[in-house]
């Protein structure tokens, strides 16, 4: 999957259908709702790359022949948390990192456990997939109704969201037959936590002129892709997938 960043944002194509960013009216990003949801949304943002940079590092540990490759991720993780947080400072908002770090919690647990159990399929599914997943769908959401400081930004790390994407992709794809199961009871396991996130945070989308449910439509989609990706057939991937969002 692949997602071209900044100069084609105002110019999708079929085969690339970035959102309009001119198509809405921006919100009051002054206004005391959208700094509160901006607050909210940005604290999960951070800790999510947060997490996301941590959890490659653990990659990198469990899967000592790709190192310095998963190394290489997880320093854009970091990058992008660094990133993402100034367009909250150029707000003059704080992000709400406690609240984030409850949301997370279940997940990031849920990554440890399959860590340390040794479960690589599991982790990347969590991390590369589901994770990866959900960045690439809301990233994609925010953009449109994003500020001029923080689109472009938002813009490059949707780009490399999908370079991390593909890395757990082809490496699940190239062991497909032996980690298949791993891979559905993952998915059972780690979607309904992630929906969970998602479910917290709906009113503050609405409020920043994102919407929850395209952004949930566009999350399966992508997601219902990667299946496929790594070697589920179409009908297969979409039972996998109703079952685990319904769980
Ligand atoms: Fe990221
Ligand atoms: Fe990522």
């Amino acid at each position: 999957m692949t997602v071209t960043p900044g100069p084609q944002i105002n110019s999708p194509s079929p085969s690339n259908p970035l959102p309009q960013i001119t198509a809405q009216p921006l919100p009051d990003t002054g206004s005391a709702a959208y700094r509160h949801a901006y607050s909210r949304i940005n604290g999960v943002v951070v800790v999510g790359e947060t997490l996301a940079h941590h959890h490659f590092r653990r990659l990198a540990r469990a899967i000592p022949a790709d190192g310095a490759e998963l190394l290489r991720l997880g320093d854009m993780e970091g990058r992008h948390a660094r990133e993402l947080s100034t367009c909250a400072q150029n707000l003059g908002v704080k992000p709400d990192i406690r609240l984030a770090k409850q949301l997370f919690a279940p997940l990031h647990q849920l990554f440890r456990q399959c860590d340390e159990r040794g479960d690589i399929p599991a982790c990347l599914v969590i991390q590369c997939l589901i994770v990866e997943c959900f960045a690439v769908a809301a990233y994609r959401s925010y953009l449109p109704v994003a500020d001029g400081f923080a689109r472009p930004i938002t813009a490059a790390v949707l780009a490399d969201e999908t370079e991390h994407l593909d890395y757990g992709e082809v490496w699940l794809q190239q062991r497909f037959a032996a980690v298949q199961e791993a891979v559905a009871a993952i998915c059972l396991q780690a979607l309904p936590t992630t929906l969970g996130i998602l479910r917290a945070l709906v009113d503050d989308m609405r409020v920043i002129g994102m919407d929850p449910v395209e952004l949930v439509a566009s999350f399966g989609e992508g997601f219902q892709q990667s299946l496929e990706t790594i070697g589920f057939g179409s009908a297969e991937a979409a039972r996998l997938l109703r079952r685990a969002m319904a769980a």
